[in-house]
Parts: C-alpha cells; sequence; structure tokens
C-alpha cells in the first residue's frame, strides 16, 4: 500500500525538516519527502490514498517512555489492546511498558510474554520494561540477561525506587553490561510515608499527609552517583521538583549519562489547583508548586528535560471514587498529551513545534536506543498527523483508555490528533479528518 500525505508542515528534526512538504510512504518505509514545488501534472506519484493535511503537523510517531498498561493482572484497569488503542489516538506509535504488573515482569518470560500478547493485541509498538528486582520485592536482582535478551530497552523499579543502594547498584552494573538504561523512579519511602499530597499551604488547609521535595530529590541525587560509578545511562522519570532540575543540569554538565521526563500534568497544573479532596489529581510524584512548574518548563526549554511521558496510570472509577487518603495514586494519560503539550508550551511559545517532536518523539528513540523518531527516507513508517487549530474540551467519558482518571475533564486544549500510521498502516483517524 502506497500513502501519499499532501501539504502538511512536516517536522523532522533528525533531517532538521520544517516546512510544507509532502510525505510518501511504501508498505512499511517512509520511500520520500518531497517538496511541493517539484511536482506538476504528469510525474504527481500515484497512491492508493491520498491524504491531505493542509494546516496540519506531520511529526514522526509518537514515543511515550512511560506506561502503565496494567496487564497482565490488572486488566480490569487497562488491556493491552485499550492501551494500544489510547496510544494509537494519542498520536503514540511506540509505548514503552512499566513492569508493575501481577505478576512483575522481572524474567525473560514474562517479557517474551507481553512482547507476543502485544504483537497481536495491540496496534501500537509495546516495548516492555524488565523489574530492577524479582517482584519488585528490592531483594534479588531480577533476570536482567535475560530480559535483555528478550528486547526489553531499560529496567526500572517504576511505582517506587530500589530503596537498598547496594542492590540497585548491582541492578544498575548488570544492566550496564547488558546495554541497558535505567528508568529512575526517585521516591524516599522513609520520607514520603503516608503522604498524598505535595507539601505546602494547600495541603495544611485541607488537612491531608504531605511529600517534601526532598522526599524525591535526594534519590535524584543517589541514583546519578550510582549510576555515575556504575556506568549505566540513567532516565530521571517523572521529574517534578526544581531541584530535579537542577540536578539534571549538573550531571549533564559534568557528563554523566543522564536524562530526564516530565509528564504533562506536571508542568500544566500546580498544587494551587487541586481546589477540594479529588483523588484525580493525586499521582506520584505529586503536582508540586508554581515555582516548580516554572522550573520544568525551563528546563524543557534549554534542553535540560529531555522528554514529555505520559506516566499513563489508569485506575477504576471504584478504586478512584474514594477519597485521596484512600485511592490509588495515578492518572491517565495518553490521550491528553500531545493537547496539553500543544496548549501550554507551544501555543505559549516556551517550546517551537520543532521542540514539541523532539520532547515527544526524537528524544525519546535516542533514549531507548531506538532508529525511530525521524521521517528520514528509509524510516519505518511511524507518522503522526497533528491539528494545532481544533480547539475543544477534554472529554474523559470519550477516552478508548478504560480509565477516566484524569483532572483534565472538562479542560479547553488546542491540537487534535487526526491520524497515527504504524509501520505504514493507519491504526488511527480521528472522524472528522476525511
Ligand atoms: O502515580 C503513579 N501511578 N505513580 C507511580 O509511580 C505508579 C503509578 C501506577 O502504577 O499507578
Ligand atoms: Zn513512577
Ligand atoms: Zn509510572
Amino acid at each position: 500500500m502506497k500513502i501519499l500525505i499532501k501539504n502538511g508542515h512536516i517536522l523532522d528534526p533528525a533531517t532538521n525538516t520544517d516546512g510544507i512538504l509532502d510525505l510518501l510512504i511504501e508498505e512499511d518505509t517512509i520511500k520520500a519527502v518531497g517538496t511541493k514545488g517539484k511536482e506538476h501534472k504528469g510525474t504527481e506519484v500515484s497512491a492508493d490514498r491520498v491524504i491531505d493535511a493542509k494546516d496540519c503537523y506531520v511529526m514522526p510517531g509518537l514515543i511515550d517512555l512511560h506506561v502503565h498498561l496494567r496487564d497482565p493482572g490488572f486488566t480490569h484497569k487497562e488491556t493491552i489492546e485499550t492501551g494500544g488503542l489510547a496510544a494509537a489516538k494519542g498520536g503514540f506509535t511506540t509505548i514503552c511498558a512499566m513492569p508493575n504488573t501481577n505478576p512483575v515482569i522481572d524474567n525473560r518470560d514474562r517479557v517474551g510474554f507481553v512482547h507476543r500478547k502485544a504483537a497481536v493485541e495491540s496496534v501500537v509498538n509495546v516495548l516492555q520494561i524488565g523489574a530492577v528486582t524479582e517482584g519488585q520485592n528490592g531483594e534479588y536482582v531480577a533476570d536482567i540477561a535475560g530480559m535483555a535478551e528478550e528486547g526489553i530497552p531499560a529496567v526500572s523499579e517504576d511505582g517506587k525506587s530500589v530503596m537498598d543502594a547496594k542492590l540497585y547498584f548491582k541492578g544498575m552494573k548488570q544492566a550496564a553490561a547488558n546495554g541497558l538504561r535505567v528508568f529512575a523512579h526517585c521516591e524516599e519511602k522513609s520520607l514520603v510515608g503516608n503522604g498524598v499530597m505535595h507539601k505546602s499551604q494547600r495541603a495544611k488547609e485541607m488537612g491531608l499527609p504531605e511529600i517534601s521535595h526532598a522526599a524525591e530529590d535526594v534519590i535524584v541525587a543517589r541514583d546519578i552517583l550510582l549510576a555515575k560509578e556504575a556506568g549505566v545511562p540513567l532516565h530521571i522519570c517523572h521529574v517534578s521538583t526544581a531541584g530535579g532540575v537542577k540536578m539534571v543540569a549538573l550531571a549533564k554538565k559534568g557528563n554523566i549519562k543522564v536524562t530526564a521526563e516530565v509528564c504533562p500534568h506536571h508542568f500544566t497544573l500546580s498544587v494551587n489547583d487541586i481546589k477540594k479532596d479529588d483523588p484525580n489529581f493525586k499521582m506520584n510524584p505529586p503536582l508540586r508548586d508554581p515555582e516548580d512548574v516554572e522550573a520544568l518548563k525551563k528546563g524543557l526549554a534549554e534542553g535540560i528535560i529531555d522528554a514529555i511521558a505520559t506516566d499513563h496510570a489508569p485506575h477504576t472509577m471504584q478504586e478512584k471514587g474514594v477519597s485521596m487518603m484512600g485511592a490509588p495514586f495515578g492518572i491517565v494519560g495518553l490521550e491528553t498529551a500531545a493537547a496539553l503539550t500543544y496548549t501550554e508550551l507551544v501555543d505559549k511559545k516556551v517550546l517551537t513545534p520543532m521542540q514539541m517532536v523532539e520532547k515527544m518523539s526524537y528524544n525519546p528513540a535516542k533514549i531507548i536506543g531506538s532508529s525511530k523518531g525521524t521521517l528520514a527516507p528509509g524510516s519505518i513508517a511511524d507518522v503522526t498527523i497533528f491539528d494545532p487549530r481544533a480547539e475543544y474540551r477534554i472529554d474523559a467519558s470519550k477516552f478508548v483508555s478504560m480509565g477516566r482518571n484524569t483532572p483534565f475533564h472538562g479542560r479547553k486544549v488546542k491540537g487534535l490528533v487526526r491520524m497515527t500510521i504504524v509501520g505504514g498502516e493507519i491504526v488511527y483517524q480521528d472522524e472528522n479528518f476525511a
């Protein structure tokens, strides 16, 4: 099948392409990116499907480094299939699945299970991330070599930190020996305690137990130092504090192999947006101070923060239908990330459209050592068509994810994914996009 995407605004950081051009896909490969000028009757390429992408950005498929698919074990919250559909609707063509499922993905066979299941059930590419320790119990290092052979790009204990530094160091060295990265969820358990909300005036007014900056920052510092010594590339997940940004900047200056991601909720909302006890505002790490939000945006703009990832964390209505004290941490993000990034960062001139693509596709690909994240001819045809003009209100009832837990229901945003193409196949198309 040949697909010709015409008149779109092509954004490709890898080739520094930024202009109105046509893109030709043949089977699963990007065949050509051409100028309109060269096109005239007689030489026009024939295609099975011609898509008019006028006024839209045509981007390399978005890559989400941080997703919770809940499959196996918590398929009442999300499955590989529904998570894949939500990803496609959100413009993502590759998603990295965190291992805190049941069972925890901590050995070769379990990685193989997810990858085989995803090949059948998911419309987007799923890359499983392996646990650092068996069962995420923090006692024994997991089967890192076996999981590496099954194709994991990284190991992570996400959901918590490996609190035993010696054990973590051992896992980091094994990750390094197997060519993997470590994705770090940074949270000092003893400092978090039963906290549910950022340490702030709001938390005091609401009488809720608090989570300090330090609870995150001390582990960011520790993990950078450990990774440096272990010689493993470290990726800091969901940085939420100004201190975290500072430490990542410092580490990069010192030529330590560190990268970092932020989540849309952390650059869009602060703790002051929590107006009442609402579990849709409960996530880990929590929404921080306005000063942190500003630091995250600055970090993104200055290239200290490499990526935007969702930490898509679906939970059921029952689980989230209680108080902040009783509800689990986490919000869904796959279907709102691109719009929030465009609305909060690009439309407000924090990032250029090209930088949006860098943070959501090009850099994530580099972080996992993938050749994706580009529209260069010869690349796999993973493509996202994004309409920056569309204005609408986020409607959680229309999510294809099984999760409805979002603080963004009803929020006005700009920017809509019109089409998602994975390996030359159209896996999602917006109903109003002819
Ligand atoms: O908010 C969160 N939800 N943070 C995490 O670290 C884990 C995640 C989940 O699995 O629900
Ligand atoms: Zn996490
Ligand atoms: Zn997570």
